[in-house]
């Protein structure tokens, strides 16, 4: 089933875990995701940056192959079909319109009042439709899309007032996390990460979850953080596999055989990541 954010990520913050949002990149990597979660019985968030929409088609196909491939794989969990990162209000009204039951307005490249202005006209289109919103405040740097940003912290105060004038459903403050690859040990901000979550009532996000290393995970998770983003780590253990099955295979032309060569290690990856962030198996 299909839901929006609230749905899953409230009881997760009551209860002190995590949910994944794994990045999705085309068929194959949605239908690896939703598999393994139903197996195991996990509710799971599936992130669409605007970069991957545009690769796959657009928002439509995107919603139509997941609707698709929850009825035909026969998956019973939770699915929430995010956008990553939507970037204007008519990108996020797009995926709305499609079928997304969640969007992220990453409106943080702005000024705080015009961060506000942007998020508050997503959360109005997309409450009326019953669809969650997700936001961010501070600049969450690293590589993402093949577009590289510097970071900036976010702020308590900044977090109240996004919070306050929007209604926002999850918050992703700026706290030292990056996309991609990290220069050495993460530094994340843990204080200002519990400050964040002991005045507001929302679940907290954290990005950039690709190479955190897994006690920093936990102590986020324990200062609030209940959905972790996580892109890069998957697409490491994916084309590290694919190449040694194409080394090994030289005489190999299949599509079906090269790409589902990295399946295992996606999976893999996948139930590490699960047992790391606790996720509770739905009733
Ligand atoms: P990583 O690629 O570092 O895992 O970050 C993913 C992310 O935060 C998507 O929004």
């Amino acid at each position: 089933m299909i839901v929006n954010l609230t749905k899953i990520l409230n009881k997760a913050k009551k209860e002190h875990y995590a949910i994944p949002h794994f990045n999705i990149n085309n068929l194959e990597w949605a239908k690896y995701i939703l598999e393994i979660c139903n197996e195991k019985n996990i509710p799971v968030i599936l992130g669409v940056s605007e970069g991957a929409a545009k690769y796959m088609g657009g928002y439509n196909t995107i919603s139509a192959m997941v609707n698709g491939l929850i009825k035909d794989l026969n998956i019973k969990v939770s699915v929430c079909l995010h956008v990553d990162h939507g970037t204007s209000t008519e990108s996020c009204i797009k995926a709305i319109d499609a079928g997304f039951s969640s969007v992220m307005i990453d409106a943080s490249k702005y000024e705080l009042e015009k961060n506000i202005a942007i998020t508050k006209e997503v959360v109005d289109y997309a409450h009326e439709r019953g669809v969650s919103v997700e936001a961010e405040v501070g600049h969450i740097g690293g590589t993402e899309d093949n577009i590289t940003n510097s970071s900036t912290n976010a702020t308590l105060e900044e977090c109240q007032m996004l919070y306050e004038n929007t209604k926002i459903d999850a918050l992703a403050p700026a706290l030292g996390s990056v996309h991609g690859f990290y220069k050495g040990e993460p530094n994340l901000d843990f204080e200002t990460m519990q400050k964040i979550n002991d005045i507001l009532p929302i679940p907290l996000v954290l990005h950039g979850g690709t190479g955190i290393p897994d006690d920093k995970i936990e102590k986020a998770i324990a200062c609030g953080i209940t959905k972790i983003n996580i892109n890069t780590d998957l697409q490491v253990a994916w084309s590290k596999a694919v190449r040694q099955y194409l080394s090994e295979n030289k005489d190999v032309y299949d599509p079906r055989k090269i790409i589902s060569s990295g399946e295992n290690a996606i999976k893999e990856r996948i139930s590490q990541i699960i047992t790391l962030l606790k996720t509770k198996e739905e009733s």
